[in-house]
């Protein structure tokens, strides 16, 4: 197992009915902002539960966070911020709400242009505002990490930042808010938590048994647990389960102290910048060719993942990684998640433009041991067409 600090303030409320908590943890002072996204946080009637909880506190409400949020619509936030000297943030809704506040947070007390905030990955955060999220999508794990994801619409530009200054202070998971989620999100959900874990996982053994018995936990309750939200869309256990599950494939347990690849994110991001595409439909394109792709320097975890995850301990080693490439393919499309390019109208000139931004975003060592040149990432794109 390699060093590492694992580091994580983020508390979290779990459970059916937890919003009240809010009058707990957010100052009775504070000038809040309640950020979220287009219609489903008031339609479920999710953010009247939000202002109740919030009782007599002076509060701004900011809507439009777009999925995939972008900076051109947070910077409108960050001015009310700044204009309304609002100090303290709560962002109600999925991955793109959290990750927009966490930039808000930031580019507040930002001194720079906000957009280098992206381009320095977020490595010269000096400040920012604090904030807490109420989830009502369980996918991203961003209600418990440090990380957000932002696009410029101008640049048709889809970059990560991470700062431990923008962790959340508190999340609240109550899995009811994630019943009237449509199915596409719900499966979108289940594909990006099982590719965090891969990232994390996939890569090369450091005996790191803790962190690989707990990501192959986690992968096999998504398998079990991941078609039943669809066919049984009100069974609380199963959305209580998918919701911690995201949250703990991301939230920097099982990547303490091991290898990380994040190639099929990167790549994936530059496809969802371009088309628009989900972010859990790139993973799900990207992935089994990356995997394939991969193969040797992967082989002993894929080995490992074909016995531990899908049962394929016996055989021909080559027939085991193919069938569990094979198998998670297949587990992708069971939910619904189609796994080619074709499947979204793509073709091979979305393969030369995707490798266009690659080289423009700089992403020519990619992977666990940085070798993941644009040669690979377009034998990968290739064999996702
Ligand atoms: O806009 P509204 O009306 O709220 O609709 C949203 C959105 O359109 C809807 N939705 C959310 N909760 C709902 C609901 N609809 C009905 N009922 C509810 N309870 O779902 C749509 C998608 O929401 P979004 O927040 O975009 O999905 P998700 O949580 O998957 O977040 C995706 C974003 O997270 C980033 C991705 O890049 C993408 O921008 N990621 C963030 C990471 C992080 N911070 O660690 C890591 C991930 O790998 C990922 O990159
Ligand atoms: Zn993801």
């Amino acid at each position: 197992m390699l060093n590492f600090d694992f580091y994580n303030p983020t508390r979290i409320s779990f459970g059916q009915g937890r919003i009240a908590e809010l009058d707990r943890f957010v100052p009775a002072s504070a000038h809040v902002m309640v950020l979220y996204g287009g219609q489903s946080a008031q339609r479920t009637g999710t953010l009247d539960e939000v202002k109740n909880a919030l009782g007599a506190r002076q509060v701004h409400l900011f809507g439009g966070v777009e999925a995939n949020p972008t900076y051109e619509k947070l910077m409108e936030a960050v001015e009310i911020v700044r204009a309304e000297q609002i100090d303290f943030l709560l962002a109600v809704g999925g991955g793109s709400v959290i990750d927009g506040t966490k930039f808000v947070a930031a580019a507040a007390l930002y001194a720079d242009e906000p957009w280098n905030i992206l381009l320095s990955g977020g490595r010269d955060i000096k400040q920012a505002l604090p904030m807490g999220a109420v989830l009502t999508l369980a996918a991203t794990g961003s209600e418990m990490n440090n990380g957000s994801v932002i696009t410029r619409q101008s640049l048709q530009a889809k970059l990560p930042f991470h700062n431990d200054l923008v962790f959340p202070q508190f999340s609240i998971l109550d899995p009811t808010k994630s019943f009237t989620l449509p199915e596409r999100q719900v499966a979108n959900g289940v594909v990006d938590a099982f590719v965090h874990v891969m990232e994390q996982y996939l890569t090369y053994p450091v005996n790191a048994s803790v962190q690989d018995r707990f990501s192959e936990g986690l992968l096999q309750t998504l398998i079990e647990q991941g078609p039943l939200a669809l066919s049984q869309p009100d069974d609380y256990a199963v959305r209580a389960n998918l919701m911690w599950v995201a949250t703990l494939a991301l939230n920097g347990l099982i990547g303490a102290g091991v290898p990380q690849d994040w190639s099929t994110h990167l790549i994936g991001h530059e496809l969802t910048a371009l088309y628009g595409l989900d972010h859990a439909q790139t993973l799900a394109i990207i992935l089994p060719a990356m995997m394939h792709e991969r193969r040797v320097p992967k082989r002993e975890k894929l080995l490992q993942y074909a016995e531990r995850v899908w049962g394929l301990g016996d055989g021909d080693e080559e027939q085991r990684i193919d069938a569990a490439i094979e198998q998670t393919r297949e587990f992708f499309e069971t939910l619904g998640v189609k796994t080619r390019l074709k499947d979204y109208g793509l073709a091979q000139d979305a393969v030369e433009a995707a490798l266009q931004q690659l080289e423009q975003h700089g992403m020519l060592q990619l992977g666990e041991h940085k070798d993941i040149d644009l040669a690979v990432s377009r034998r990968v794109l290739e064999a996702s067409l």
